[in-house]
């Protein structure tokens, strides 16, 4: 499929895979709605599409955890900027490694709201516009933790569970319909993940990735412009992608560990 002409919005893509998935998605012709909360990051995003690709973009600048923002915001867009063609729900994130019963209910909240009901919102307000046009495709960003739970991650991965289970729910609800839905769950990437995760430290963010040779936001993002770019009759379903030095959420080989990193 030609994305000359196609409307992309991608939620996330102030940094990391959705910063990538921009690039990837401009470079191959597509127009771009830019979504996350700072605004500065996307206009300058915005101009190097424009200066690189030609791409012509519109920035939303909203929190799509928060229903009664980021609804009205899309839904004041000229309508031509609302017709999006492909949907990648990518904005998320994790909060601290607590054990479940430690982890505040802010945190919880924080990552409930963006993950599952951010990616929600995001769906309801593109699937109607798709059905009708009669195309659509909707990308979801899961994880390797919406596969298996790990130590200090439990809410995170419940979240990712869950984004699969809607990700599986909506290609049932969408059948008999053209609309394609892909879930994509990465290992570890590094993007500013794991600088989100420790409050901002990034020394304690390089460590997670010591001695191991993590996927880049760029493999990611091939991936999802693999999937969008299949013949209307292809649906690429799962996408399960990992680290030639990862083997499950917490089976990492790093290179001079004692035990091979097998912890
Ligand atoms: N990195 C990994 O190892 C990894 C592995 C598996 C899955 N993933 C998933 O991949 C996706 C992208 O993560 P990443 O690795 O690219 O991390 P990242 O570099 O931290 O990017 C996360 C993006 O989400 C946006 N975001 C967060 N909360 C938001 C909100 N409430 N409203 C709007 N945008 C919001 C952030 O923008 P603002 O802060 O500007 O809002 C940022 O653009 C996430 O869903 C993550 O769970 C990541």
């Amino acid at each position: 499929m030609n994305l000359k002409n196609k409307l992309v919005l991608i939620t996330g893509a102030s940094s990391g895979i959705g910063d990538a998935c921009a690039e990837l998605f401009a470079q191959a012709g597509a127009s771009l709605v830019l979504v996350a909360r700072r605004r500065k990051r996307l206009e300058v995003l915005q101009q190097r599409l424009k200066e690189r690709h030609n791409t012509e973009s519109l920035v939303l600048a909203s929190d799509v955890s928060r229903v009664g923002a980021v609804e009205p915001a899309f839904q004041a867009l000229p309508p031509k900027w609302q017709a999006v063609d492909i949907l990648i729900n990518n904005a998320g994130l994790v909060k601290g490694m607590e054990p479940e019963w430690a982890i505040s209910a802010a945190d919880v909240d924080t990552m409930i709201d963006t993950n599952i009901k951010g990616l929600l919102t995001m769906t309801r307000l593109c699937i109607p516009g798709m059905l009708e046009r009669g195309h659509g495709h909707v990308i979801n960003l899961g994880s390797v933790a919406g596969r298996e739970a790990y130590p200090g991650g439990s809410v995170y991965s419940a979240t990712k569970f869950a984004v699969r289970a809607l990700s599986r729910g909506l290609k049932m609800d969408l059948l008999g319909t053209p609309i394609r839905v892909t879930s994509i769950d990465p290992g570890m990437v590094e993007t500013e993940f794991s600088v989100v995760r420790f409050g901002g430290d990034q020394t304690k963010a390089k460590e997670v990735y010591a001695g191991m040779t993590p996927l880049a936001a760029d493999d990611i993002a091939d991936a999802a412009l693999y999937a969008a770019t299949r013949p209307p009759h292809v649906n690429i379903s799962e996408l399960f992608i990992m680290p030639t030095d990862q083997a499950a959420a917490r089976m990492v080989h790093r290179k001079g560990s004692a035990t091979g990193g097998r912890k």
